[in-house]
């Protein structure tokens, strides 16, 4: 049996820190799926085919890793998956509270999906996609913390120019 996991998110967009995140669960998983969460009442700064072109570029380098987005319940889209995991990273303290309610009431809608944190690399734990849109978007230079396509789009959104054009 495939050993599945759905990595759910907002990813708006992708950082380095959610690849460190897909690369260490794929030690644990045969498969991936990157789960884009499809949410209109949320605003985001990309559309969900930006983030998934996003994504989709910047997984290239791995095997078993899947690009979907989804609406509704998580746990009901990985039932419809087949998987039994969900796959969280997790970064400093302040992460914890949301997470653990997040997991609690997953496992209360279905005690089939069980969640896994993983500890992001030590490099990436103050990185989150927020903090990052606030740099570019004053045209801070954010190379090292995102994939090549990402600083890019970031900088396009913006007007501001990437440090490597
Ligand atoms: O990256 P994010 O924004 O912290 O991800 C949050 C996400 C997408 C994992 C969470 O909001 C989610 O799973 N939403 C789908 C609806 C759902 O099942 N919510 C949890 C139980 S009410």
């Amino acid at each position: 049996m495939q050993r599945i996991a759905i990595y759910p998110g907002s990813f708006d967009p992708v950082t380095n820190g959610h690849l460190d995140i897909i690369e260490r669960g794929l030690s644990l998983f045969d498969k991936i799926i990157v789960a884009i969460l499809h949410n209109p009442a949320k605003k985001s700064l990309f559309s969900v085919e930006e983030r998934i072109e996003m994504l989709q570029a910047s997984t290239v380098k791995f095997s078993g890793v899947e690009i979907d987005c989804f609406s509704g319940l998580l746990v009901d889209y990985a039932s419809r998956k087949n998987a039994h995991a969900i796959l969280r990273g997790m970064r400093a303290v302040s992460d914890f509270e949301y997470e653990f309610q997040l997991a609690l009431m997953n496992r209360r809608l279905n005690r089939e999906v069980q969640t896994v944190f993983l500890m992001t690399g030590l490099r990436w734990i103050f990185t989150s996609s927020s903090i990052i849109k606030e740099a570019a978007s004053f045209g801070g230079d954010i190379s090292d913390m995102v994939p090549e396509i990402v600083e890019y789009k970031l900088h396009e959104k913006f007007g501001t120019k990437p440090k490597t054009a």
